[in-house]
């Protein structure tokens, strides 16, 4: 038997990268999926995935603005409809800019954290009853090493995977005597269309001498901006065992996976 079979799971940000590896892993592992983004060619490639892995008749796609708050409400009732109740929940969504902090807008900050934070903070709240209504459930947020290390340009990113940090350590005590567990991954370095795009996000004028702080001490098994990366696959079967029965005594906290970046 397949470790995630019967287990009915939510992944936003399941369009492209670490959210789009998940989705297909969690398939692979047996579980009913829905799928969510807000880019619908991205959910279209996803699906084409799964129909290659035999897996796409478990897979549901949604558009789902996790920002916005009517869309969230919508989308996750659909999901939880649509599986018949809800095991787990994987929060991959997320967007990333760079520019120096004293040239931030606050039209920049507050669309960093709308998406990353407050669209965390949406889905859990939106998702919490079907999950609860489980003896046993899960919620992965996705956290950042720039949370506790300190990465250049990117202060409002950081902020915002901070705050995901610690609303996922108050979750986890709040919700643990009904049996949910709620912890973070905390990826680096991995190939995806954030960290395909962040050279462009940086400033023209960046100083990389800061960067070399930010290197894998592990070989990388690819190449994204000039850096070495490792493949979304290796986030992906992390957070299958965190929603699995492996990770049964796991919550509160977070799992660092950046190939030794902060070892
Ligand atoms: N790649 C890394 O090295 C790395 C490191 C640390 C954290 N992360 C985090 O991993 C998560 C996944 O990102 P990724 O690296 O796979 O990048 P990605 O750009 O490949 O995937 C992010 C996905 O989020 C979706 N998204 C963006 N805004 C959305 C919104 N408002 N509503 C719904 N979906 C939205 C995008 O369409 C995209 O499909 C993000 O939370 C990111 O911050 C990635």
């Amino acid at each position: 038997m397949k470790r995630l079979e019967g287990k009915r799971i939510l992944v936003t940000g399941a369009a492209s990268g670490i959210g789009q590896s998940t989705a297909l892993r969690l398939l692979d592992e047996g579980a009913a999926v829905v799928a969510a983004d807000v880019a619908t060619e991205g959910l279209d490639a996803t699906r084409a995935h799964a129909d290659e892995a035999k897996s796409a008749e478990r897979l549901t796609t949604i558009r789902m603005d996790v920002a916005n708050e009517d869309s969230v409400v919508d989308g996750v009732s659909l999901a939880a409809e649509t599986l018949g109740g809800l095991d787990s929940l994987v929060n991959a969504a997320g967007i990333l800019r760079a520019w120096h902090t004293h040239q931030t807008t606050l039209e920049q900050w507050n669309q960093i954290i709308a998406v990353n934070l407050t669209g965390t903070f949406l889905v859990v709240r939106e998702a919490l009853p079907a999950l609860l209504a489980n003896s046993r459930s899960s919620i992965v947020n996705f956290s950042s090493t720039s949370a506790s290390f300190a990465h250049p340009y990117m202060a409002a990113y950081a902020a915002s995977k901070g705050g995901i940090q610690a609303f996922t350590h108050s979750l986890a005590l709040e919700y643990a005597k009904e049996g949910l567990r709620a912890a973070c991954v905390a990826p680096g370095s991995i190939k995806s269309g954030i960290t395909d795009a962040t050279g462009g996000y940086l400033p023209k004028d960046a100083d990389w001498s800061l960067f070399p702080r930010l290197m894998p001490i592990l070989p990388a098994t690819t190449e994204s901006s000039g850096a070495g990366m490792a493949e979304p696959n290796a986030v992906a079967g992390v957070i299958a065992m965190l929603v699995s029965d492996d990770g049964a005594w796991i919550t509160g906290t977070e799992i660092r996976m950046d190939g030794g970046t902060h070892a």
